[in-house]
C-alpha cells in the first residue's frame, strides 16, 4: 500500500512481527459497514459516481460474505483486516476500489471498527448478564425461606436465606450492566474523518457517515479521536469487576459444594472427576473462573501499560489494545454462558442449609438486641451475651439450653423465646434485610425487572 516510497519488500519477520490480521479479522462487519457509509459521503461530496459507489458497495457485501463462510484468503503481506479488505475490493473492481481510502486514515477506521465492535460485545454481554441474573433470580426465588448461615471471616454469624444471598449476586451485576451502558455512552462515538491525525482537505459529511453507523454523535478533535483508548480501558476494568463478583460467586459455590458445607450440589453435567480418585466430583466451572478473572485483571493492566507513554497520536503501540479487548470478551462470555447453566442445574440442599444454620450461637445478636428491648444499652448487653456463649461453650451446654438467669437477673425466662430461626429471620424486615416476605418481594421485583 505504500509501495511508492520504498525500494525494498517488507522483511519476513517484520510481516510476521506486525500483522494483526490474525487476530482483528474478527473486524470485518464494522470494517465493511464503516467503509460503505465512508463511500457513500464521497458519493455524496461528488468524489464517486453512483456506479462507482454500486461496485464498491457490491464488492464489500461480496467479500463480507466469503469472509463469513470462511472462503476468503487472508494474507499476512497486507498485515490487517482493513488492507486485506481494501486490497480484495481493488484486485476485483479496480480503479473504483482505488478511491476508497479517499480522505481516511487507517488511523480513524480502526478506531471507527473498534468502536463499533465495543459497542456490539456491551449489548451482548449485558444479555449474557441478564441471563445470568434470571437463573440467580429464579433459584432465589424457590429458595426464600431455606436457611443458612451467613459469614464474615467464613465464621457462622447470623442467619440469612439461601434467596437472600443469591440476591447479592444480582445486586452486583445489576451494577455491572449499569457501568457497560455508561460505558457505551463514551464508545458511541464517530471517530471517522478523522484522518491519520489532522483530519483532511477533502471535506466529507461526518454528521451523516456516523448516523448510517448508529453512532450518536462525531469526536470533535483529530488528534484525540486516533489516539484515544479509553473506551478500551474503561471497558476492561468493567470486564475485571464483572471477573470480580463471578469469581466472588465461584468461591461460594466451591465452599458450598464441599463436604465440610453441603449446602449445594452441582449437576454432573458441571463438574468434572479424577482420573485416579474415583470419589471425586470436582467444580472446576467455577474455579476456571475464579482462574480466569486473573485473565481479565491482566488484560486491563496491559492496555494502561501500552497507553502510559504513548506521545500523541498514533504509535504502532496501540495495535496491541486488540488481543486483550478480544480476550476479555471471549472469556466472559463463555464464563456468563455456562455460569449461567449451572446454576439453574444445581441442586440447594435444604436440609445441610438448615443443619448448618441451627447453632444457637448465630441468634446471640439477636438475644443481645431482646436485652435492648427490655431497657439494657447495646454495649452492655453484647457483654452480658458474651459471657453466656461463654459460658455455654465451657459448660459445653448449647446457648439455647443454659439458664441464662444464671448470668444476670435481666436475662427473664421469656429470653429463650428468641431461639427460633423462623422468627429471627421474620423479624428481619428492614428494607435490605432477609424476612422471608422481603427476599420473596426481592426475588418478584428482580423477575419484573428481568423481563423488561
Ligand atoms: N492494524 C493497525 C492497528 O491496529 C491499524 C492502524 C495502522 N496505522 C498505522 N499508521 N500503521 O493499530
Amino acid at each position: 500500500m505504500w509501495k511508492g516510497r520504498f525500494s525494498k519488500t517488507t522483511a519476513d519477520l517484520l510481516q510476521q512481527y506486525g500483522e494483526s490480521v490474525s487476530y482483528d479479522w474478527r473486524l470485518y462487519p464494522h470494517d465493511i459497514a464503516g467503509s460503505i457509509a465512508h463511500a457513500r459521503a464521497q458519493l455524496n461530496a461528488g468524489l464517486l459516481t453512483q456506479d462507482e459507489f454500486e461496485q464498491i458497495e457490491n464488492g464489500l457485501r461480496q467479500i463480507e460474505a466469503e469472509i463469513t463462510e470462511g472462503t476468503f484468503e487472508f494474507s499476512i503481506e497486507l498485515e490487517d483486516i482493513h488492507m486485506n479488505i481494501e486490497s480484495a475490493l481493488t484486485e476485483r473492481i479496480g480503479a473504483a476500489g482505488a478511491k476508497l481510502h479517499t480522505a481516511r486514515s487507517r488511523n480513524d477506521q480502526v478506531a471507527t471498527d473498534t468502536r463499533l465492535y465495543c459497542r456490539a460485545s456491551i449489548d451482548t454481554l449485558r444479555e449474557l448478564i441478564s441471563d445470568l441474573q434470571r437463573s440467580l433470580v429464579n433459584q432465589a426465588e424457590t429458595h426464600a425461606q431455606t436457611i443458612v448461615p451467613g459469614y464474615t471471616h467464613l465464621q457462622r454469624g447470623q442467619p440469612v436465606t439461601i434467596g437472600h444471598h443469591l440476591l447479592a449476586y444480582v445486586e452486583m451485576l445489576a451494577r455491572d450492566k449499569e457501568r457497560l451502558s455508561d460505558a457505551r455512552k463514551r464508545v458511541n462515538q464517530c471517530p471517522l474523518g478523522s484522518g491519520a491525525l489532522a483530519g483532511s482537505t477533502i471535506n466529507l459529511d461526518r454528521a451523516a457517515i456516523a448516523q448510517e453507523l448508529g453512532f450518536e454523535s462525531i469526536t470533535h478533535n483529530s488528534m484525540d479521536a486516533i489516539s484515544d483508548r479509553d473506551y478500551i480501558a474503561e471497558l476492561l476494568f468493567s470486564f475485571s469487576l464483572i471477573g470480580a463478583h463471578l469469581s466472588r460467586l465461584s468461591e461460594d459455590l466451591i465452599l458450598w459444594c464441599s463436604s465440610e458445607f453441603g449446602f449445594i450440589t452441582l449437576s454432573d453435567a458441571h463438574t468434572t472427576g479424577s482420573s485416579l480418585m474415583p470419589q471425586k466430583k470436582n467444580p472446576d466451572i467455577c474455579e476456571l473462573t475464579r482462574g480466569k478473572t486473573g485473565r481479565l485483571y491482566g488484560n486491563l493492566m496491559s492496555i494502561l501499560t501500552a497507553l502510559k507513554g504513548l506521545p500523541l497520536t498514533y504509535n504502532r503501540d496501540l495495535q496491541e489494545d486488540k488481543e486483550p479487548l478480544f480476550d476479555s470478551i471471549d472469556t466472559l462470555t463463555l464464563a456468563l454462558k455456562i455460569n449461567t447453566e449451572m446454576i439453574e442445574a444445581m441442586e440447594i440442599n435444604t436440609q445441610e442449609c438448615l443443619n448448618a444454620a441451627s447453632d444457637p450461637l448465630l441468634l446471640a445478636t439477636d438475644l443481645a438486641d431482646w436485652l435492648v428491648k427490655n431497657g439494657v444499652a447495646f454495649r452492655s448487653a453484647h457483654e452480658l451475651v458474651g459471657k453466656a456463649v461463654a459460658a455455654s461453650l465451657r459448660e459445653g451446654v448449647p446457648l439455647d439450653q443454659l439458664d441464662l438467669t444464671t448470668i444476670d437477673p435481666v436475662f427473664t425466662s421469656e429470653a429463650s423465646s428468641i431461639f427460633s430461626l423462623q422468627k429471627a429471620l421474620e423479624a428481619r424486615t428492614n428494607t435490605g434485610a432477609p424476612s422471608f416476605k422481603n427476599v420473596k418481594e426481592e426475588a418478584d421485583r428482580w423477575t419484573q425487572l428481568l423481563q423488561e
